[in-house]
């Protein structure tokens, strides 16, 4: 499993608050998720190894909580708020502008890899749809035509990007 050094040290020290290995499956899981996007099949042996459990026990974790991904995602993560509050104010349309902009399925990676947007449930900030969460930060009342400019925002900060 290949993680940065500090995210295996904090592993290492999430472990010990806990009195057996086994409780710190969840925290293991978040921390794998926020560096690799996902929770790969290798993840998932590699955290059974870590708390010496069977790799199906893991496995039914990442399956019964929806936060967990089993796919990677595109490098930004659009998620709009799908909740009644939200769809009442154009949640769905501003959903698919997102879509139409970076030309990928609802929770698919975009063909240039840029974005994956999808629904979430409530954002808790009801009162400011559609609300809109770009990796970190949360964007209110985005309608259509502030959807197209977070995309291009996105866009731009991706062509001025040194090339690999
Ligand atoms: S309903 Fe969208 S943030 Fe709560």
């Amino acid at each position: 499993m290949n993680l940065r050094p500090a995210t295996l040290a904090q592993i290492d020290e999430v472990i010990t608050h806990y009195p057996v290995k086994r409780s710190a499956v969840l925290p293991l899981l978040h921390l794998i998720q926020e560096e690799a996007g996902y929770i790969s099949n290798e993840a998932i042996e590699w955290v059974a190894q870590k708390l010496e459990l069977q790799p199906i026990n893991v496995y039914e974790v990442v399956t019964f909580y929806p936060m967990f991904r089993q796919k990677p995602i595109g490098r930004r993560h659009i998620k709009v708020c799908r909740t009644l509050s939200c769809a009442l104010t154009g949640s769905y349309q501003v959903c698919e502008q997102f879509q139409k902009e970076f030309g990928c399925a609802p929770g698919e990676i975009s063909p240039d890899g840029e974005a994956t947007v999808e629904f979430v449930e409530c954002l808790a900030s009801c009162g400011t749809g559609p609300v809109v969460m770009i990796d970190d930060d949360l964007h209110e009342k985005v309608d259509c035509a502030r959807a197209r400019e977070l995309s291009d925002q996105i866009k731009a900060a991706a062509r001025a990007r040194p090339q690999p």
